[in-house]
């Protein structure tokens, strides 16, 4: 059966790809934020601890799930269930994350656009076509419109290759780009004046401020946004593993690649603020707080770049060709999780269903685009805010108290024949079942 599925065709292979889903604007744009406004290295601290403590055990029940049921979130989910409800119960939480990584490659697609243009503009610019430039970095629904189908365009053509073919291949490229820009341009800002105040401000933790339940819950959030958690796609990612693989090991690091990136990311924004603050652009708000959001990434560094002369025109060229990689690697496996659904469950072919899905999702994306000030921050609060923790939490549910506890153990032991020796083979399906789906139900309930 997998081989008509098709699958990742080495170790490497799934890390990358995995990784690609997991690297994306939230680690790029969405964790340098948190962290300006959440105290600096405080947010850092407890990010690290939330990350591994319990992302990592709901990213490997996710993982799990796939790997055992070899199927889609809702087919793989079902396999587990042994009573009428149960099935039920598989469809909605299977169901439901696949709507929500559907929810969220709509708004995603657009701010990716918004990613595209700023990197195309360097190169207008460099040409004298100043109109060019400035139609590119003006809101403008006609712009928005482009550049989210040309996006929405890349992504289908990746996904209708197919998961070795199309997935891993373009991970395997993507990521060590993304990876050798981003440690490019952190070397070159650390050369500036200012960064080394920044570097500071980013690393010297106000203790005071870790138990913060603002702090706690963002910090939180973000961890499973990163990890693309409850969303059907790293059960899908899962169920393209091979049963030799060491699933415990590769979902650790897989999870240390997602952080590791999140903090160098950090190691390029926070200083390259304070540089821009010794040129004179303003860093902070009026409340004091570090700016934060769209206007650190469309007006803040941009401004840095302009500052900089003819290489900054190279440093903005590079900064969003980073950002666009990042949003793509994520956001192809943001559309695996419905065309897996469409293809297994309903006989579609996968060129086909990739390209209606795809079609599907950019029609939503338009009517956000057409409804912006109503529909954007609705959409990211359902699928993000809501939607996420609490199909992370049932997934996690699922694995704790409907699958069969012997079965769980089989499949952790699969590729792993030493595990019942580890930390992990005695803590986790305890900590699954309990520790997890609490944490998160708190958290939750906390950020209503
Ligand atoms: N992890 C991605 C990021 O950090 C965003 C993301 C959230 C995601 N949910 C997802 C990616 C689902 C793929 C699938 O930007």
């Amino acid at each position: 059966m997998s081989t008509s599925r098709g699958g990742f065709s080495s170790r490497l292979g799934f890390i990358l790809a995995a990784a690609g889903s997991a690297v994306g604007l939230g680690n790029i744009w969405g964790f340098p934020t948190q962290t300006a406004t959440n105290g600096g290295a405080a947010f850092v601290l407890v990010y690290l601890v939330l990350a591994f403590c319990l992302a990592y055990p709901a990213f490997m029940a996710e993982l799990l799930i796939g790997r055992y049921g070899q199927a889609n979130a809702v087919t793989s989910m079902q396999k587990m269930s042994r009573t009428q409800w149960q099935k039920h119960f598989a469809f909605i939480v299977g169901f439901g994350g696949i709507v929500c990584a559907a929810l969220i490659l709509s708004f995603y697609g657009i701010l990716a656009g918004w990613m595209m243009s700023f990197a195309i503009e360097p190169v207008t610019s460099l040409l004298g076509f100043n109109q060019g430039s400035t139609w590119l970095t003006s809101q403008s629904i006609a712009r928005n419109l482009i550049f989210t189908a040309l996006f929405m365009l890349l992504t289908i053509s990746i996904i209708r290759k197919g998961v070795e073919e199309g997935i891993e291949k373009w991970s395997k490229r993507l990521m060590p780009m993304l990876i050798g820009l981003l440690i490019l341009l952190i070397i070159y800002v650390f050369t500036l004046e200012g960064a080394a105040e920044g570097f500071s401000a980013y690393l010297n933790p106000d203790i005071s401020r870790v138990f913060e339940p603002g702090l706690l819950i963002s910090a939180l959030g973000q961890a499973f946004f990163s990890l693309s958690l409850g969303t059907s796609v790293m059960i899908i990612y899962g169920s393209y593993i091979s049963k030799k693989e060491n699933l415990v090991s590769l979902g650790a690091q897989v999870t240390l690649i997602d952080v590791s990136i999140a903090f160098l990311a950090g190691l390029l924004i926070i200083p390259s603020m304070y540089v821009a603050q010794s040129q004179g652009v303003a860093i902070f708000s009026d409340d004091g707080s570090l700016i934060s959001g769209p206007n650190l990434v469309f007006d803040v560094l941009p401004t840095l770049f302009d500052g900089m002369g003819a290489i900054g025109l190279f440093v903005g060229f590079g900064f969003f060709v980073l950002m666009s990689i990042a949003a793509l690697t994520s956001s192809i496996s943001m559309l695996e999780g419905p065309v897996s659904f469409a293809v297994e469950r309903h006989d579609v072919d996968r060129k086909k269903a990739t390209t209606y899905v795809g079609l599907g999702i950019f029609a939503l994306s338009a009517l956000i685009v057409l409804n912006f000030d109503l529909l954007f921050g609705l959409v990211i609060a359902i699928s993000t805010v809501y939607g996420q923790p609490m199909i992370a939490m049932l997934c996690c549910v699922f694995v704790g108290w409907i699958w069969h506890r012997s079965d769980i153990l089989e499949e952790i032991k699969q590729g792993n024949d030493t595990v019942q020796d580890t930390l992990f083979w005695k803590i986790w399906p305890w900590y699954t079942k309990f520790v997890c789906p609490s944490a998160i139900a708190i958290v939750f309930w906390h950020s209503l």
